[in-house]
């Protein structure tokens, strides 16, 4: 470790396939900031819980998602990765939070408004959902969290509570900062709202080819002609997609083409199929070579909890003598 690095954390719960939203907008960024060696990546799978009742899909998403960080980049000599229900002082520390989180706050939060307006009956576990992820950010006294900008409010909210914490029981925790990077913070799905697992619209880092490239080629565009100028192909979900998998030279031609008239949708979706599936083709062959080692991978989860657990520790018995607890 380089010494006076921030801290750098950040989770991905394990309620579905891993999408090219959760690769721009959390993985990539996350794996750009191991090289500097403080790194600590985790799978949220007590968040699943939140959102998932069956035990076999829990571990099979779980298991995916291991593989899905690894192929795409994260080493574990360089960050620690871990299963968060491994490191069970997680729970305790939120209830320590719990007790100062007022009621008011949980509320007023996004995701938990949301999945309620969508019929999910609220649980307990739903509402306290942003008291278990202060735990997971304060228990490694991290410094700066890489997320998409969905998850702005839950970072909100654990500076709150760890500010609350400090307040009431003197400086104990590490108050954290986002990073959000703008040109990532959104990435749209293939209906043009925010590509996520709950709406169905995703591009999966990792499936099926036929599929994928079906899913492509299906997304609805407008009525007009190939030959119409279109000055409005900024805007287009293609080429706002094809900026982040194609060089940027060609994300432009192809922008300057469906600018200027000429170029029909079908072959737009069909280069935007092709850059995807290239993208992600040696991590894809990385990945195949991972799920035929599946010890090994579990090692690297092991030996990232007991890495994880000697931080947790840490803080977890400085949080408890400052509330008074033996
Ligand atoms: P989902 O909405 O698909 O359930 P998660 O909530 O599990 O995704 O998100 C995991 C991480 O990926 C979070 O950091 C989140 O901000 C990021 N993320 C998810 N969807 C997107 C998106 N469409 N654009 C940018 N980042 C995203
Ligand atoms: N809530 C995050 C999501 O749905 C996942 C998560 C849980 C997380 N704990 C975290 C992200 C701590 C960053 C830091 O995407």
């Amino acid at each position: 470790m380089i010494p006076n690095m921030p801290r750098v954390l950040t989770g991905i719960t394990p309620s579905g396939t891993l999408h090219i939203g959760n690769y721009f907008g959390a993985m990539r960024p996350a794996i750009e900031l191991q090289a500097g060696g403080d790194a600590f990546y985790f799978i949220a799978d007590y968040h699943s819980m939140t959102v998932l009742t069956e035990a076999k899909e829990r571990l099979a998403y779980t298991r995916g998602i291991a593989l899905d960080w690894l192929a795409c980049g994260l080493d574990p000599a360089k960050a620690v990765f871990w299963r968060q229900s491994d490191v069970h002082e997680v729970c305790e520390l939120t209830w320590l939070l719990g007790t100062l989180t007022p009621m008011g706050l949980l509320e007023r939060a996004h995701s938990y408004k949301d999945k309620t307006a969508k019929g999910i009956s609220p649980n307990f576990g739903l509402f306290a959902y942003p008291v278990l992820m202060a735990a997971d950010i304060l228990l490694f006294d991290t410094h700066v969290v890489p997320v998409g900008k969905d998850q702005k409010q839950h970072l909100e909210m654990t500076r709150d509570i760890a500010i609350k914490f400090n307040q009431t029981y003197g400086e104990t925790l590490v108050v954290p900062e986002e990073r959000i990077a703008e040109e990532v913070a959104v990435i749209p799905g293939l209906d043009g709202q925010k590509m996520s697992k709950s709406y169905g619209n995703t591009v999966e880092i990792f499936g099926d080819e036929k599929a994928l490239r079906k899913k492509i080629m299906g997304i609805v565009m407008d009525s007009r002609t190939p030959q119409e100028p279109k000055p409005d192909a900024d805007k287009n979900l293609a080429i706002q997609l094809l900026k982040l998998l194609a060089p940027a030279g060609v994300a432009a031609d192809f922008e300057n083409r469906l600018r200027a008239g000429g170029l029909g949708y079908g072959d737009l979706k069909k280069a935007l199929f092709e850059h995807y599936w290239n993208f992600f083709a040696p991590y894809r062959a990385k990945r195949a070579e991972l799920a035929a080692n599946p010890d090994y991978v579990e090692q690297v989860l092991r030996e990232g909890a007991e890495r994880a657990r000697a931080v947790a520790m840490q803080t977890i018995t400085r949080a408890r003598k400052a509330c008074g607890l033996r």
